[in-house]
C-alpha cells in the first residue's frame, strides 16, 4: 500500500536526521532545532529525492542524507512561515509553533541553523563522493531556496495579502513556482543530478506536481479540517489573499489539479513500472487532506 511505502521513505529520512542530532550537543538550540525537523510532516520532498535516487541509481546512504537537507531548508522555511511577523500561527503539524513553545528569537535562529545544517550536510563527502556533484547540489539548492526562489515567494505570497489590484492567476502562478516550487523541483532532480544523468524528465513531473500541490494546499485552507491539517485553516482568504481558489473556485482549482497530476504520470511514461510510485505520489498529492 502506499501508506506504508511513504511511511517507510518518511522513516529513512528521519532516521538518518536523529542520527546527525544524536551527534549535537543538548543545548537549548538543538532542542528546538530537532522539534521542528523531528516532528511529522508528510515527507513529501524527502520522499522525491529517495525516489529520484533510486530510479537513477543511487545509493541509499547518499540518498537518505540528500533528503535530510531539503527537510531541513523545508522545516526552517515553516518555522519561518508561522512567526508572528510573518503568517503569525500557533500550530505546525499538530504541534504549538516554535515561536509558541520557546520564543520568537528560538524560532528564527533554528530556522538559521536549520538552513546552514542542509548546506553542511550537502557538503559532506557521505552526501555524494564526487566534489562536482556536491557542488551541483550545494547550488542549485542555494538557488532555489533563496532569492531567485522560496524566499523570493514568500515575499511575493504577503504582497499578494495587499495587491491591489489581486494577482492574475499567472502572477499567482510564478508566485507558487517560487514558494514552493523551486523546492520540489530541486528534490526531484536531486536524484539524477547524483546519477550524473540528465533533469530534465524528474524536472517536468515536479513542475506539474509543484504546482498541484500548492493549489491543493489552497483548496485545504477552505476546506480543510484542523485536526487532520495540523495546522490553522482558513488563513488565506481571511487575510484577503488571492490564490487558486480564489481565482478558479474550488472545483476549477481541484479540476486544474487533477489535470496536473494527469501531466505528471504522463511525464513518468519512460520509467514504466519503476514510476509507480511517484504516480502514487502525484495522485496523493491532490487527494490528501493533511
Ligand atoms: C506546507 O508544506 C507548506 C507549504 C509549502 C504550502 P507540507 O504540506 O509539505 O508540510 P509538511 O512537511 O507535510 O508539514
Ligand atoms: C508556506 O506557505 C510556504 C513556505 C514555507 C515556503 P503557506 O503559508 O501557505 O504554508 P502553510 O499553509 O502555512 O503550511
Ligand atoms: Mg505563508
Ligand atoms: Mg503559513
Ligand atoms: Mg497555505
Amino acid at each position: 500500500m502506499f501508506a506504508q511505502v511513504m511511511a517507510a521513505h518518511a522513516a529513512r529520512v528521519e532516521t538518518c536526521l536523529s542520527e546527525m542530532f544524536a551527534e549535537a550537543d543538548d543545548t537549548r538550540l538543538n532542542r528546538a532545532m530537532r522539534y521542528a525537523v523531528l516532528a511529522g510532516g508528510k515527507r513529501l520532498r524527502a520522499f522525491l529525492v529517495l525516489e529520484g535516487a533510486s530510479l537513477y541509481g543511487v545509493r541509499p546512504q547518499q540518498a537518505d542524507r540528500v533528503a535530510a537537507a531539503i527537510e531541513c531548508i523545508h522545516a526552517y522555511s515553516l518555522v519561518h512561515d508561522d512567526l508572528p511577523a510573518m503568517d503569525n500561527d500557533d500550530l505546525r503539524r499538530g504541534k504549538p509553533t516554535v515561536h509558541v513553545k520557546w520564543d520568537e528569537a528560538t524560532a528564527i535562529l533554528v530556522g538559521d541553523a536549520l538552513q546552514t545544517m542542509a548546506f553542511e550536510i550537502l557538503a559532506s563527502p557521505r552526501s555524494a563522493a564526487d566534489a562536482n556533484i556536491r557542488m551541483r547540489l550545494i547550488s542549485s539548492l542555494a538557488e532555489a531556496a533563496g532569492a531567485r526562489g522560496m524566499v523570493e515567494g514568500q515575499m511575493q505570497d504577503i504582497a499578494a495579502e495587499t495587491a491591489s489590484p489581486p494577482l492574475t492567476l499567472e502572477q499567482i502562478t510564478t508566485l507558487q513556482e517560487n514558494k514552493t516550487g523551486k523546492l520540489f523541483t530541486w528534490a526531484a532532480t536531486a536524484g539524477p543530478v547524483m546519477g550524473n544523468a540528465n533533469t530534465e524528465l524528474m524536472r517536468s513531473y515536479a513542475a506539474a506536481i509543484g504546482l498541484a500541490f500548492q493549489i491543493a494546499d489552497d483548496i485545504l485552507d477552505v476546506e480543510g479540517d484542523v485536526a487532520k491539517a495540523g495546522k490553522r485553516l482558513q488563513k488565506d482568504s481571511h487575510a484577503g489573499k488571492a490564490t487558486f481558489v480564489s481565482l478558479l473556485g474550488v472545483e476549477g482549482a481541484r479540476q486544474k489539479a487533477a489535470a496536473l497530476v494527469e501531466q505528471a504520470c504522463d511525464v513518468l511514461e519512460p520509467f514504466g513500472g519503476t514510476g509507480d510510485n511517484l504516480r502514487q505520489l502525484a495522485r496523493f498529492i491532490i487527494d490528501r487532506d493533511m
